[in-house]
C-alpha cells in the first residue's frame, strides 16, 4: 500500500523492553519499526523516553500504571511475555483504550512440570541432599536422617484450578496415584469428571492436604491469601509449593511456618521481592527449595511464548483483535 506521495506508509513503531530471540526480533521487524532493550533492566526515564511514540510494548513484568501510560500517548497494546499479568493496571489501560495480551496455553505443561519438580524436591529433599553430598557429608550421618516423605498416594490440594492447575492435577492423579482436592472461585465440573478431582473449600483443603500447591493469579482478592491462619491450619507434615506470585503469600508468615515447624517444608518459584533479597531468611533454611521464577523457562517454550507475544502485539498495532487478549479486554 502506498500513501498519497507514493511513499510506503511508515510501519507502526513498537518498543521491546527486554532481549528476545533473533528470529522473533526479525518477525517483529517484518511488520514494525522497533527499538529493543537488550540489557538487564531499564530505568523509568529510559522507558518513558522509548514509549513516547510506541504503539506497542512487548514486556513481562513492567508496571503498566498511569505514570507509564501518561508517557505513552500512542500506545495501543501491552503484550506480556507471560501468562500472569498482575503488572497491568486494567482500569487505567481501559480508560485510555490500551489493550493487554498474555501467553496462555503455551506454557501450561511446562509450568505444571515445574510444580512437580518442587513437590518432589521438597518431599524427597533433593536440593538439600545435593548440598549435603557436595559438602562431603555422605557417610557421616545415620541414613534415617536423610529420609523424606512419599509423594505417591498422598493428597494434593490445588489452589487455583486453571489450565496449569488441571495439568498439575493430571500428573498427580495419573502419574502419582494421588487424591486431588481443588479450591477455585468457580467449580470445574469438567475437571471433576475427567480428572477425578474433588472440590473443597479452602480450609478443608488446607487441613487435609499433604501437599498444597498455589497457582492462583495475583489480584486484589488473592494478595496474601495464604498467611499465618492458613499455615497454622495445614498439617505439620505438609509441604507448601508456590508457583503463582510471591505476593499471594505473606512471606513473613511462611518463614515462621518453616522455622517453627507449622509445616514440614516448601518449594518456591516466586517471592515477594524478586530477585530475592540477600538478607531473606529463606536463604538460611534447609527445608525449602528455592528457584529463580523459572516456571516456564525451557528454551522451546520461551521461544514459543515470545512468538505468541510478538504476534499478539503485531495484530493489535495493525487493528486486528489479538488471539490472546486477557479476559478483561475480551
Ligand atoms: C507466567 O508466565 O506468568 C509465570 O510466571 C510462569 O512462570
Amino acid at each position: 500500500m502506498k500513501d498519497k506521495g507514493g511513499e510506503a506508509p511508515l510501519k507502526p513503531y513498537v518498543f521491546i523492553a527486554k532481549p528476545i530471540p533473533p528470529e522473533v526480533e526479525q518477525m517483529i521487524g517484518e511488520h514494525c519499526r522497533y527499538d529493543i532493550w537488550k540489557e538487564d533492566t531499564i530505568s523509568k526515564e529510559e522507558l518513558y523516553e522509548k514509549m513516547k511514540d510506541a504503539e506497542g510494548l512487548l514486556t513481562s513484568g513492567t508496571a503498566i500504571d498511569s505514570d507509564l501510560l501518561d508517557h505513552a500517548p500512542k500506545l495501543k497494546v501491552v503484550s506480556n511475555n507471560s501468562v500472569g499479568y498482575d503488572n497491568f493496571n486494567i482500569e487505567e489501560m481501559k480508560r485510555r483504550g490500551v489493550v493487554g495480551t498474555h501467553t496462555p496455553y503455551t506454557l501450561d505443561d511446562t509450568v505444571a512440570d515445574l510444580a512437580f519438580s518442587l513437590i518432589l524436591s521438597s518431599a524427597r529433599r533433593v536440593a538439600e541432599l545435593d548440598r549435603f553430598v557436595r559438602a562431603g557429608k555422605w557417610g557421616t550421618v545415620e541414613e534415617e536422617s536423610l529420609f523424606g516423605m512419599d509423594v505417591h498416594h498422598q493428597t494434593l490440594g490445588i489452589i487455583g484450578m486453571g489450565r496449569i492447575g488441571e495439568q498439575a492435577a493430571k500428573r498427580a492423579k495419573f502419574g502419582f496415584d494421588m487424591d486431588v482436592l481443588y479450591y477455585n472461585r468457580s467449580r470445574k465440573p469438567d475437571a471433576e469428571k475427567e480428572l477425578g478431582v474433588t472440590y473443597a473449600d479452602l480450609d478443608t483443603l488446607l487441613k487435609t492436604s499433604d501437599f498444597v500447591l498455589l497457582i492462583t493469579p495475583l489480584t486484589d482478592e488473592t494478595y496474601h491469601m495464604i498467611g499465618e491462619r492458613e499455615f497454622k491450619m495445614m498439617k505439620d507434615t505438609a509441604f507448601f509449593v508456590n508457583i503463582s506470585r510471591g505476593k499471594t503469600v505473606d512471606e513473613k508468615a511462611l518463614i515462621r511456618a518453616l522455622q517453627e515447624g507449622w509445616i514440614k517444608g516448601a518449594g518456591l518459584d516466586v517471592f515477594e521481592k524478586e530477585p530475592i533479597g540477600e538478607d531473606n531468611p529463606l536463604l538460611q533454611l534447609e527445608n525449602v527449595t528455592l528457584l529463580p521464577h523459572i516456571g516456564s523457562a525451557t528454551a522451546k517454550i520461551r521461544l514459543n511464548m515470545f512468538k505468541q507475544a510478538a504476534q499478539n502485539m503485531i495484530d493489535a498495532v495493525y487493528g486486528k483483535t489479538p488471539k490472546n487478549l486477557t479476559k478483561e479486554f475480551q
